[in-house]
């Protein structure tokens, strides 16, 4: 049946609380293919979470917070699918035909997964960590989305994705029909926000404003940021990573770029400039964090979104599966 509107699905991995970061590089922009029409399904990742360490710690409680900001931004849960992929076993079962397509030479050869490798805590690499990104094409092509909005790290799972969809269709499909279509990665262009460190902003380093923190939490983390002794301030990415990362943080809550931003401080300083971009953030997320509070006292409506979108996934994922099953002889 064609869709009116593109499917698109997207994901992440439930290990803590989003970050700004998240936010402005990834949130946003599902929100406004939201509002653009799209038919959001977000899939959170807990299988993804033991690819680089041996336990999944706190899962029920990461995954609530997920669902929290989600909704807290505007996810709209009425429309958009959340689920979490081990609710969803035709979903999984997708992984046994969609191994058989891909090589262990790919496997081995994926960048990402190699990254991942080179900086897990693990001393062996398990089975898992070569294999999620074929999971990760069944999490994808389970409900034959259009477009998966991703950010730059995740295009070779991606490429994986589309490659495994056209070797499926080819050595299985009827002629002219393909059981799957190869999604087009929509390459969000995340902005460069440095955490407070001067360091890549992550939620592990504990150098990260995450969405729910407080006013003074956020005041506090942000008094505390790297910046430089020069008193001038100028938007300068090069050669003032710190400072200019402070005020593209300011300028993405106000809507405004950030040279304008630095020319109204002018000579004030990195004090002035800190207390600029923490009240910017301050003012720009009360709404957003405001919902979130409110929604963080209904946990009886969050497990029902969760729910329902599990509900929902597993539907359509059964419906895949019999395709697939049907196309592979598999069907007794
Ligand atoms: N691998 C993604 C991450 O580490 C999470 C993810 C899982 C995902 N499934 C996905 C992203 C499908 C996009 C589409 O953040």
């Amino acid at each position: 049946m064609p869709q009116v509107h593109p499917r698109v699905l997207t994901g992440d991995r439930p290990t803590g609380r989003f970050h700004l970061g998240h936010y402005f590089g990834t949130l946003q922009n599902r929100v406004r293919l939201q509002a653009e029409g799209a038919e959001l399904f977000v899939v959170i990742a807990d299988y993804q979470v033991l690819t680089d360490r041996d336990v999944a710690e706190r899962l029920a409680e990461y995954v609530e917070e997920l669902v929290l900001d989600y909704l807290a931004v505007g996810i709209d849960p009425e429309r958009a699918v959340i689920f979490t992929h081990s609710a969803v076993p035709g979903l999984n079962q997708l992984l046994l035909p969609f191994l058989s397509l891909i090589s262990a030479a790919e496997l081995r050869r994926n960048p990402t997964v190699k990254d991942e490798i080179a900086h897990s805590q693990q001393s062996a690499v398990s089975g898992l960590m070569l294999t999620y990104p074929v999971h990760q094409a069944a999490d994808i092509l389970f409900c034959k989305p259009g477009l998966v909005p991703v950010g730059q790290d995740q295009l070779p799972h991606l490429e994986a994705t589309r490659t495994i969809a056209r070797r499926f269709n080819a050595r299985y499909a009827h002629p002219g029909s393909p059981v799957f279509p190869e999604p087009q990665a929509l390459l969000s262009a995340a902005p460069r926000l440095l955490g407070t460190d001067g360091g890549k902003m992550s939620k592990s380093r504990g150098n990260a404003v995450s969405l729910a923190a407080t006013e003074d939490e956020t005041a506090e983390l942000l008094r505390g940021a790297k910046t430089d002794a020069e008193r001038r301030i100028t938007y300068d990415p090069v050669g003032r990573p710190e400072v200019s990362s402070l005020l593209l943080l300011g300028a993405l809550c106000q809507g405004r770029d950030p040279q304008s931003v630095a020319e109204e401080i002018g000579d004030g300083g990195a004090s002035r400039l800190k207390s600029l971009v923490t009240d910017a953030v301050n003012d720009h997320f009360r709404p957003i964090r405001k919902r979130r509070a409110e929604l963080a006292d209904d946990r009886a409506h969050l497990r029902a979104v969760l729910t329902r979108g599990n509900a929902r996934a597993n539907e359509i994922a059964d419906r895949t599966l019999a395709e697939v099953l049907e196309v592979m002889g598999m069907k007794y």
